[in-house]
């Protein structure tokens, strides 16, 4: 698994979604209560930009159509809806920079 430094962890306050891109591929991240989460900036319905939506509770909600999704799985959580997954990626904090990996598909948070 190959970690990329992405951005100082002081960017990523609590709470604020943080769209940054790796390598052309748009992801999101977001701290909620000392956990890390960095899933795709792109909902799997439509397409719109999950940044663009609201995060609580370990879940992001898509601006679009309102579809919320486990932002440590990347399941979609609207029972009516059933959209696909989207992809999370594993995340983690060294030396004062967040750094993801992308080659490790679907996978949470790394603890420490
Ligand atoms: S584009 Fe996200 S729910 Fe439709």
């Amino acid at each position: 698994m190959v970690y990329v430094p992405v951005i100082p962890g002081d960017d990523a306050p609590e709470g604020k979604l943080v769209p940054i891109e790796i390598d052309g591929r748009a992801i999101v991240i977001y701290r909620e209560d000392g956990n890390l989460f960095a899933i795709d900036d792109r909902c799997s319905h439509a397409g719109a930009r999950l940044s663009g939506g609201k995060a609580r509770n370990g879940t992001i909600m898509c601006p679009l159509h309102g579809a919320r999704f486990n932002l440590a799985t990347g399941h979609c959580l609207s029972k009516v809806q059933g959209f696909a997954p989207v992809a999370v990626h594993a995340i983690r904090e060294r030396d004062g920079m967040i750094e993801v990996c992308l080659n490790g598909g679907n996978m949470g948070a790394e603890s420490n």
